[in-house]
């Protein structure tokens, strides 16, 4: 399968300003009324949700309508497994215990589901291995199904979570690296795992984890709810357009998610192809077209793949009849798809503890709230010191210096001449670089992927985690300046000195 995928570096965006524009796909490939290929083999299913907590609820609740989406379909419950930290259940802030639900007014996602691995098994070198369909994990309370796929099944992997520059969150232990995640896809091809694939990701930067990283030679398709620079969003929050019952203080969604699980209810999965779906969906998250509120859907891998019907990989049972989850959001052709209400994820998770304060009763217990809500804003605060401190500290080292500005045209254009002169004077003056560095996204080439070198980005990781604390879902933001500095030759060691210097009288340092 190629055709169109060898067009992709040519469209990939380099700027979030740029909507991904797939060209149409040659019509040689399909003949009126038939569809692409014969389906013989049967769907699996691998379903995440990364994150953990009451401010986490939408990844789960997003997780958990998959699911039943998938089963309404008459996918097997064998073949779908459901990896959720499962703490929202029996949450104390949990308003309907024993209930989770995706959107205003819907129905129960959790009715029925034994969820896979949960707690603890719900981390990056598990999902990998159930990826790849290796029972490698038997703790107790895990059900160790795995994906066991052959070469003429179908196999569709669904992650929701936070994520930031060439990573993905998980609620235990270390992030999922792009890498990590490309080289098991590349395994399961190998051994013929599959006939074709398709991954769906929510998640902050998400088009980072497949940029450049993604050809068409596996026969596998994806798309991700933000371009490689932007957030995605959750959505149904409390206080907006669309909001969930006033006794919820958190997201029931996200804008992604909500968008393709409710599209997969309204339409007839068996009419329409993956392409269809994609461009539905993008319309929608990007809230008819403004993208005020709402992000870039993107596409990459083989792109023939889109031809597809839906229903190969979320059942064939999918016919639009609604009662599903009674999704009946979404437009029909011709229509306006509904314009949501949205947060960006790193917003949606402080709603619940600014609610929190808003509703307290007033003296002590109000107090309580606002205090939780500071430490959480505190520590977001020194994460981003600590960050510019950790760059303005690198720059202050001349081999540092000198390898940013032969990388980096602008650190020349930043910084005034004579500072260049004097690496001392220069972190004096660097303040303009650091930022360019903190917070700017610095696009690379369309079609390289976000580092040369995925070892460095995990080691500048480790160095700054051992000077300054691990990276929660609101630091993980910094792995763009991570890889940056990797692209420009600098190595961990030079992180560790600088992050544990920065770091040493913050309130990060563990
Ligand atoms: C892919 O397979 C190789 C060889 O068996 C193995 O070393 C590697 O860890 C696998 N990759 C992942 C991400 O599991
Ligand atoms: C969506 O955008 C179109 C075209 O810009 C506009 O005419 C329409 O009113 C918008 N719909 C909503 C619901 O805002």
């Amino acid at each position: 399968m190629a055709a169109r995928g060898s067009a992709l570096a040519g469209f990939i965006a380099v700027s979030c300003l740029v909507a991904a524009t797939a060209a149409a796909r040659p019509a040689f490939l399909t003949l009126p009324g038939e569809r692409p290929d014969d389906f013989k083999g049967d769907i699996w299913a691998l379903l995440i949700a990364g994150s953990a907590g009451w401010g986490n609820y939408r990844h789960q609740a997003d997780v958990l309508h998959a699911y039943q989406v998938l089963r309404h379909g008459g996918v097997k419950e064998d073949n779908i497994v459901v990896m959720v930290q499962d703490d929202l259940i029996d949450n104390p802030f949990n308003p309907h215990p024993g209930k989770i639900f995706n959107r205003p007014g819907g129905s129960n996602v959790a009715a029925g589901v034994k969820p896979d691995y949960t707690g603890a098994a719900v981390n990056s070198k598990t999902f990998l291995s159930v990826l790849q369909g290796e029972q490698t994990y038997t703790a107790i309370g895990s059900s160790g199904k795995t994906i066991k796929s052959g070469p003429e099944d179908r196999v569709f992997v669904y992650f929701a979570d936070h994520g930031a520059p060439g990573i993905l969150g998980m609620p235990n232990g270390a992030f999922l690296y792009a890498d990590e995640l490309l080289g098991a896809l590349a395994n399961k091809s190998a051994a013929n795992g599959f006939r074709d694939m398709v991954l769906y990701i929510e998640a902050c930067e998400s088009g980072s984890i497949f940029e450049g990283m993604l050809d068409d030679s596996m026969d596998i398709y994806a798309t991700t709810a933000s371009n490689a620079y932007e957030s995605s969003w959750g959505t149904y929050c409390p206080g907006m357009d669309r909001p969930p019952p006033p006794e919820f203080t958190t997201c029931l969604g996200d804008l992604y998610s909500v968008a393709f699980l409710e599209n997969s209810e309204r339409y007839d999965l068996r009419e329409e192809s993956l392409d269809k779906q994609y461009q539905r969906v993008r319309r929608r998250t990007s809230n008819n077209g403004t993208y005020a509120m709402g992000s870039h859907v993107m596409q990459y891998g083989s792109l023939t793949i889109d031809a597809e019907p839906v229903a190969d990989y979320l059942g064939a049972a999918n016919t639009g009849d609604g009662s599903a989850e009674n999704g009946l959001l979404g437009a029909t052709d011709g229509e306006d798809e509904p314009v949501m209400g949205a947060l960006p994820q790193r917003e949606a998770d402080l709603l619940p503890l600014w609610l929190a304060v808003q509703r307290a009763a007033p003296g002590a217990p109000r107090a309580a709230a606002r205090a939780e809500l500071a430490a959480v804003l505190d520590t977001r605060r020194a994460v981003d010191e600590a960050a510019r401190g950790t760059m303005a500290a690198l720059l202050s080292q001349p081999a540092v210096l000198a390898a940013l500005q032969a990388k980096y045209a602008y650190v020349n254009l930043l910084l005034p001449a004579a500072a260049l002169q004097d690496s001392n004077a220069a972190a004096e003056v660097a303040a303009p670089v650091v930022e360019q560095f903190v917070s700017a996204p610095l696009p690379r080439a369309a079609g390289l992927p976000l580092v040369d070198d995925w070892s460095c980005l995990r080691a500048m990781v480790g160095a700054w985690e051992a000077g300054c604390g691990k990276l929660d879902q609101y630091g993980m933001q910094y792995t763009r300046l991570f890889a940056n500095l990797c692209n420009a030759g600098i190595g961990a060691q030079d992180m560790a000195t600088a992050a544990a210097r920065t770091c040493r009288a913050s309130a990060l340092a563990a």
